[in-house]
């Protein structure tokens, strides 16, 4: 007999909602929330209105695109953390009243396990899965960590950052060349006609598998400020440039310690995952330092990078397999349980 899951996302600024068939996507619908776009940032009040607003013909469409009726679910899987909590209470509290009505369980899902558990959706387009243990580089706008993949449910933090995500590096470059949030996708179309080497930002280095780009957002700044009194088009004279190099350097940064956490462990199966995966260079980069030592990639495809249900959907599935069901007083959490 065939599982249908129905994913919820509303962690941040997307509303989603997905349906699987066992590993099987049929669905996978985003809103997404312009509303943050004149505030240079998300404005969680405005989120988690948004959110309330949106998730019902979300989730309407989602099922009517997968094809199916709301009584051939088998579980409601839904985002419980880390994220913003009024947005996140949108999706935990509409999943509770929906298995309630349709009186079947529900999962919890954590956001970050998610983005790494989209590698194993199904879709029309036919790919390999990462086997396991496989490494996982996820990058998003509020996370940045090296992923030991044991299996669905172990997972072990080999790496992490200190202070600033990957994804907030992009996005506080952006704001501080004046670009609108959210930066990084921006950066990346900016950074496609620039030169990376045209000017050298410092690539920190933490000890271990661990990151700070919080050094780098700060000598960029200064950089800037340093340039702009010589010249008060600087930054629109270069912005091709500087993209490309501060691009050049974030990635820098990512990939050496993912060589160095492929050369501890021994293992050479690395996928990335989360907003920032999205990035053209970095898949490039990732690739060529892969046919170079012989790794094998795993790259996702855009719409399973940025926030998505389908991957709540997906790392619900697993939880389902292995009967792990939430109960109604269950809390959403803001920060990461791992
Ligand atoms: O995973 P995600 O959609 O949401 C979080 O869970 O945070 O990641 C959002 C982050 C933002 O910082 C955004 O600027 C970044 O991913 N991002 C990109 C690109 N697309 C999204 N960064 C660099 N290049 C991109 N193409
Ligand atoms: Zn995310």
């Amino acid at each position: 007999m065939s599982t249908y899951i129905l994913g919820i996302e509303s962690s941040c600024d997307d509303t989603s909602a997905a349906v699987i068939k066992n590993t099987e996507l049929l669905s996978n619908v985003i809103a997404n929330q312009d509303v943050h776009k004149s505030f240079g940032g998300v404005v969680p009040e405005l989120a988690s209105r948004a959110h309330q607003q949106n998730i019902i013909p979300v989730v309407d469409y989602a099922l009517k695109q997968a094809k199916i009726k709301k009584n051939q679910l088998s579980a409601i899987a839904f985002t419980r953390g880390p994220g913003l909590l009024g947005s996140l209470l949108v999706g935990t509290s509409f999943a509770k009243s929906f298995s309630l009505g349709l009186g079947i369980p529900m999962v919890e899902v954590d956001h970050l396990k998610a983005h790494i558990l989209s590698h194993f959706i199904d879709d029309d387009t036919p790919k390999d899965h990462p086997g396991f243990p496989f490494l996982c580089l996820t990058v998003s706008g509020g996370h940045t960590q090296i992923v030991k993949v044991v299996s669905p449910s172990e997972m072990i933090v080999l790496g992490k950052t200190i202070d600033d995500a990957a994804g907030e590096a992009f996005d506080k470059a952006a704001k501080i060349m004046g670009l609108p949030y959210p930066g990084g996708p921006i950066i990346d179309k900016l950074a496609r006609l620039g030169d990376p080497h045209k000017f050298l930002f410092p690539a920190s280095s933490m000890k271990g598998l661990d990151y700070s780009f919080s050094g780098l957002k700060t000598s960029f700044l200064y950089f800037l400020r340093d340039k702009l009194k010589a010249d008060d088009e600087f930054i629109e004279n270069n912005k091709e440039d500087l993209s490309a190099s501060i691009q050049f350097t974030i990635i820098k940064m990512l990939l050496n310690k993912v060589k160095r956490a492929i050369n501890e462990t021994g293992i050479n199966e690395i996928a990335i995952a989360g907003g920032v995966s999205a990035n053209s260079g970095l898949r490039k980069s990732l690739d060529e330092m892969a046919k170079k030592h012989g790794w094998k990639t795993f790259i996702p495809k855009l719409q399973y990078s940025t926030d998505n249900a389908a991957m709540i959907a997906m790392a619900g599935y697993f939880k389902f397999l292995d009967k792990e069901f939430a109960g109604q007083d269950v809390t959403p959490y803001t920060r990461s349980s791992f």
